[in-house]
């Protein structure tokens, strides 16, 4: 996804222009407004678009209409914020899977009116909108399917394996007037907007700095390393899109990407004998910089068989250190001259902790509102750009240019959970 628009001017340690943060937190759009607003008065004097035409039913409050294709281990994490426990915001009308007997398990499971094939899924004209919950390798075909089905869209992430394929989606979309959204919206959650909020008020000074650790052990056979082709697309996009929503967009990248075994063996824990094949690079670590003047590093590695998942942010007069992105809720620590500060941010105990399903809640809210999602396409392929500067920098032994940007969304005003 190489979106229009060009990388911001550095805003350097001390200047004296607004953070982008502290503009951002101005502007607050966070509820429902009772009226059309001009976004979407304005798109509907356009000429009556799919996307306008749904906007304007959507003006009445209605929830947004959802389908969802792919109802495979994440969709119950969805399923249960979405149908239980924040109802009322979208409703899950239909869902569908390759597995035809998966999609009819999650349909059951969860009081879903209908399972049915993607085409009929696709061509109902009463689904507004579609979360693409399928693997990495069907993003971009399933996310172009309901892109031209004039449906809003949120898919997991990534946006798609290429910049093509994310730059034609997101022309497509703007074409068809229909919002695009996605994850990883972790920063949805309360742990990382309070972390934006502690940046914005000056709890660590200016930030410079930032490191991640991401290392994961759950790619252990043929069928994971395929379908979610390495920890960097897979779980980098919860770093780097934590990272780019604390600090901005990141205009370079230099990484070392490499291939550590090409044969793995599977499961170790088993000791079973067995390998499989790793065509992708398993271990990667990048350099950063952000437009604002920040440099960061991000570690990510499939090959070290433990979980470690964590960020911290540097300022001139302190440090954060964020709990695991993967999770919308966690415990801050605030260190700074006169000690450290924990600051617990769980999610409600109404949700559990594997919770998914804050970018759709969004998403439903955006549209009503005729603002674009917070967790929005351009975004998404900002992260995507970045996550392959990384094996194009590896391979070409240079920095690499992020021509890709996206505008800071503004902080939730009231929780969306
Ligand atoms: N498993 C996790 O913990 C987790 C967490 C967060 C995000 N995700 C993301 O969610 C997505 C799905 O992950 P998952 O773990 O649920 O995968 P999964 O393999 O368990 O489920 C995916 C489902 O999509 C179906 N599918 C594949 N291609 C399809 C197509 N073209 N049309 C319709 N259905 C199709 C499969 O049959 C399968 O049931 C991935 O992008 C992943 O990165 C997964």
């Amino acid at each position: 996804m190489t979106p229009p628009g060009s990388p911001r001017a550095p805003l350097k340690p001390g200047s004296t222009r607004t953070p982008p943060r502290a503009r951002a937190a101005k502007d607050r759009t966070g509820t429902f407004p009772p009226e059309p607003s001009e976004a979407v008065r304005g798109s509907l004097a356009k000429g009556p678009t799919r996307g306008a035409r749904r906007a304007a039913q959507l003006c009445d409050k209605r929830p947004l209409r959802l389908g969802i294709i792919g109802c495979g281990k994440i969709a119950p994490a969805y399923l249960e914020v979405l149908t239980r426990t924040v109802p009322g915001v979208v409703e899950v009308v239909a869902c569908t899977d390759l597995r035809p007997e998966a999609a009819r398990s999650r349909a059951q499971q969860f009081g879903i009116p209908r399972a049915c094939t993607t085409e009929e899924l696709l061509d109902d004209p009463e689904i507004d909108a579609v979360a693409n919950l399928t693997p990495a390798p069907a993003h971009h075909a399933v996310n172009t399917a309901v892109i031209r089905a004039g449906k809003h869209l949120f898919s997991e992430k990534p946006l798609a394996l290429t910049r093509e394929e994310g730059q034609r989606i997101l022309a497509e979309a703007k074409q068809r007037e229909v919002a695009v959204a996605g994850a990883a919206d972790i920063f949805l959650g309360p742990a990382l907007q309070r972390a934006q909020a502690e940046i914005t008020a000056g709890a660590i000074g200016v930030p410079i700095a930032a490191v991640a650790v991401i290392t994961t052990d759950c790619f252990d056979d043929q069928h994971y390393h395929d379908v979610f082709r390495g920890a960097l697309l897979d779980v980098g996009p919860y770093h780097l899109g934590a990272m780019t929503y604390l600090l901005g967009p990141i205009t370079r990248v230099a990484a070392s990407a490499e291939i550590r075994f090409a044969e793995k063996p599977l499961s170790v824990l088993a000791k079973c004998g067995s390998t499989f094949r790793v065509d992708q690079a398993s271990t990667t670590a990048g350099v950063l910089d952000f437009a604002s003047g920040a440099v960061g590093t991000i570690l990510t590695t499939q090959d070290a068989h433990t979980w470690v998942g964590r960020i911290e942010i540097f300022g001139t007069t302190g440090a954060l250190v964020l709990p695991d992105p993967v999770l919308y809720g966690g415990t801050l620590v605030l260190r700074s001259l006169s000690g450290a500060r924990r600051i617990p941010m769980p999610l409600p105990r109404r949700f559990r902790g594997d919770a998914r399903g804050f970018g759709v809640l969004d998403l439903a809210f955006a549209v009503r509102g005729g603002r674009r999602p917070r967790a929005d396409g351009t975004w998404m392929y900002h992260v995507l750009d970045a996550s392959l500067a990384h094996f194009d920098s590896s391979k070409e032994g240079r920095h690499i240019r992020i021509d890709s940007t996206f505008d800071l969304p503004p902080q939730l005003e009231s929780a969306l959970w």
